[in-house]
């Protein structure tokens, strides 16, 4: 029966322990793993794709498994009760503790208003069923009405209503997404407190060195969404430039470093110094895409990355173009494109 036992618990131990990512620090002084798991259900010709029954509380179980420490959601992506399921059920079991798990969450458009931001949070940790986030973040510096009209609700009021939700112990950092370097320039020059991330698109087709830089120098931590990009066919557009998952060249690359073509996308993104937000429903493309801590890419190869650099954006929301708190480019080559 002894023999059974310790048998068991080693195996156990095998299954449930794994090399956690490691951690960065971010300009508040707090830590964050240097992986997300993404949780953005997307968008369909019908619009935003609507939670169908568990399957993003499920994900999150395979992501904490597989090892992540960091989840990246939002109130817009409708699954913020399914991730505090996932998380909680996870507490309980004892595989981790809060303090484990960093967990991001971000305000809509539609609470821009100052005194908007405290009450949009605790509605956001209540569908969390979490007493505090590590991370709240300005979802983009566009401000919307309920009914989609524009607000033009200046970004750093909103900003003053986030300092004060840190204050409150709701959230132990605060930051921005989408903010270009002209709006982070003007919060920090207002003498409020520093944002600790910019979550921004970053994949291979749109590395945004400048901003990238800018951002370091600041010391703002990067955070990638849409790491992949149009990597896989069932996402990219028909005008998206390559290159695709089959692309001859990055399958020879990944082979020799015997990874595939999405990790070799993923941990470049980490040499170039953010933290990739990967997203998927699939128990092995969750734990595959977390296995990108075992090797670094050559200088060659990452010069061979770099090139696909075309400045093509995924996500324009081009819906926004003429909000006066537009953040990207307005001569986009590609804005022609319909996209979200
Ligand atoms: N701040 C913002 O404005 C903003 C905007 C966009 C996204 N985000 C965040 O960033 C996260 C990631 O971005 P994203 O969801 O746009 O896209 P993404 O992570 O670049 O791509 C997700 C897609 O890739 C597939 N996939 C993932 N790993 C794969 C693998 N190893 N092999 C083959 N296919 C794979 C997924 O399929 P399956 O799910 O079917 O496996 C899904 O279709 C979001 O979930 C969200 O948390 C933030």
């Amino acid at each position: 029966m002894g023999t059974t036992w310790i048998v068991l618990w080693c195996a156990c131990l095998l299954v449930c322990v794994h090399a956690l990512a490691p951690t960065i620090k971010l300009n508040d002084g707090r830590e964050t793993p240097l992986i997300a798991f993404g949780t953005w259900l997307g968008n369909s010709s019908q619009g935003r794709v609507k939670p169908q029954y568990n399957e993003t509380e499920q994900a999150v179980l395979w992501a904490i498994d597989a090892g992540y420490r960091h989840v990246d959601t939002a109130m817009i992506y409708m699954v913020e009760d399914q991730v505090g399921r996932a998380i909680n059920a996870k507490i309980d079991q004892g595989v981790i503790t809060r303090e484990d798990i960093f967990v991001t969450t971000k305000l809509w458009n539609d609470q821009h208003a100052r005194d908007a931001v405290v009450p949009a949070l605790r509605a956001s940790l209540a569908r969390l069923n979490l007493d505090y986030v590590d991370l709240y973040l300005i979802h983009w510096p566009v401000g919307q009405f309920a009914n989609g009209t524009f607000d033009s609700t200046d970004y750093l009021d909103t900003w003053r209503g986030m300092v004060e939700a840190k204050q409150l112990g709701l959230t132990r950092s605060i930051g921005v997404s989408n903010f270009n370097q002209h709006m982070l320039d003007r919060i920090l020059n207002s003498g409020l407190e520093r944002p600790a991330v910019n979550q921004i698109e970053i994949n291979l087709n749109l590395q945004q060195p400048k901003l990238l830089e800018y951002c370091k120098q600041q010391n703002i931590t990067v955070m990638a969404y849409t790491p992949f990009g149009s990597l896989f066919p069932t996402k990219a557009t028909p005008d998206a430039p390559p290159p695709r998952v089959d692309d001859p060249v990055l399958v020879e690359m990944a082979g020799r470093y015997n990874k595939t073509v999405p990790q070799v996308a993923l941990r470049y993104l980490i040499e170039l110094g953010v933290i990739p937000i990967p997203k998927s429903l699939t128990k092995s493309r969750i734990e595959q895409n977390f296995q990108v801590f075992d090797f670094t890419l050559k200088e060659q190869d990452k010069d061979v990355l770099k090139k696909y650099d075309t400045g093509y954006r995924t996500v324009l929301q081009l819906k926004w173009f003429d909000h006066p708190y537009y953040p990207f480019e307005k001569d986009h080559t590609n804005a022609n494109t319909p996209r979200v």
